[in-house]
C-alpha cells in the first residue's frame, strides 16, 4: 500500500483564501487585524520564518509590522516594547520569534505578552486554558496538525496517538489538543526506552523530535497515519524526522517535508490574529 499524501501546502492555500475573504469583510466593519512580529538578531533560519509570516499576513490583507531589533537588545528594553504593543489598540497579535539571545529570559517575555494578543498560544494562561478544554489561542503547529487531520477526514476519537517530542511549542500542546478530541495519547521523548514498541502501536504517529530519519517504515504499523513535524537540513536539503520513502509504503496517510505541516503553522498564526481582532471588537 502506498499512503495518501496530505499536502499542508494545498490546504493552507485554501484556508488563506477563506481568510482573505474574512479580512475583507472585517475591514468593511472597520476592523483591520494587525500582527506585529518581533525578532532579535539576524539568524538566517529565524529571519526566513519571520519573513514568511509577514508575507503571508500581507497576502491575506492583514496589517503586519516587523520589528527588527539588535541581538544585544537588553531584556528590559524588549519588555518595554511588549508593554507598548500590549497597550496599542491597533495591534491584535504579538509574536516574539524564539529562540531569544542568551541575555533574555524567554519565559519572562512569553509571560509579558497580553494573553489576549498571544497569537502563539504560549502564555501560561492560554496553555492552561487549552489544558482545561477552554476556547483560547492554540499553538500554531499543533492547531495546524489538528486541522489537517480533520480536513483529511481522519478519525481521532478513541484512536491511539503516539507523539515523539515533548516541547512546549509542539509535543505537549498537540497531545493536549488531541486528548481534548478524545484520543488516547502516549508521549515519547529522548529518554523513552524501546521507542519502536510505542510507535508500532500508534494509529496516528506525530514526530516532532528534530532528528532526521528518526522514524522509518519499520517503526510503524500498516495503515498508520504519520505526521512529520521535523525540519532538518541534511546536505543543504530540507528533510523531516521521518524517512518518507519507507514510511509511505506502510502508512495510510503521511505528510511530506517540505509542503506538509510547515505551511499550516503560518496559516494558523493568521487564523489566531483574525480571532484576536474579532474578540477585541466583540
Ligand atoms: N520559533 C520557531 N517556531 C516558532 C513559533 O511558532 N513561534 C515563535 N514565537 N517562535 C518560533
Amino acid at each position: 500500500m502506498s499512503a495518501e499524501i496530505i499536502y499542508g501546502k494545498q490546504l493552507a492555500e485554501e484556508l488563506r483564501q477563506e481568510m482573505k475573504e474574512e479580512v475583507t469583510e472585517l475591514s468593511k466593519q472597520g476592523i483591520h487585524p494587525k500582527l506585529v512580529v518581533v525578532i532579535l538578531g539576524e539568524d538566517p533560519a529565524s529571519m526566513s520564518y519571520v519573513k514568511g509570516k509577514q508575507r503571508a499576513s500581507e497576502k491575506v490583507g492583514m496589517d503586519s509590522e516587523l520589528m527588527e531589533l539588535s541581538e544585544e537588545t537588553p531584556e528590559s528594553e524588549l519588555l518595554t516594547i511588549i508593554n507598548q504593543l500590549n497597550n496599542d489598540e491597533t495591534v491584535h497579535g504579538i509574536l516574539v520569534q524564539l529562540p531569544l539571545p542568551k541575555q533574555i529570559d524567554e519565559q519572562k517575555v512569553i509571560e509579558a505578552i497580553d494573553p489576549s494578543k498571544d497569537v502563539d498560544g504560549f502564555h501560561p494562561s492560554n496553555a492552561g486554558r487549552l489544558m482545561t478544554g477552554q476556547e483560547t489561542f492554540y499553538p500554531c503547529t499543533p492547531y495546524g496538525i489538528l486541522v489537517m487531520l480533520k480536513r483529511a477526514h481522519i478519525d481521532i476519537e478513541g484512536k491511539h496517538v503516539v507523539i515523539i517530542g515533548r516541547s512546549n511549542l509542539v509535543g505537549k500542546p498537540v497531545g493536549q489538543l488531541l486528548l481534548n478530541e478524545h484520543a488516547t495519547v502516549t508521549h515519547c521523548h529522548s529518554r523513552t526506552k524501546n521507542l519502536r514498541e510505542h510507535t508500532k502501536r500508534a494509529d496516528i504517529l506525530i514526530v516532532a523530535a528534530g532528528k532526521a530519519d528518526l522514524v522509518t517504515g519499520e517503526d510503524i504499523s500498516e495503515g498508520a497515519v504519520v505526521i512529520d513535524v521535523g525540519v532538518n537540513r541534511v546536505d543543504g536539503k530540507l528533510t523531516g524526522d521521518v524517512d518518507f520513502e519507507s514510511a509511505k509504503e506502510k502508512a495510510s496517510h503521511i505528510t511530506p517535508v517540505p509542503k506538509g505541516v510547515g505551511p499550516m503553522t503560518i496559516t494558523m498564526l493568521l487564523h489566531n490574529t483574525i480571532k484576536a481582532a474579532k474578540w477585541i471588537h466583540q
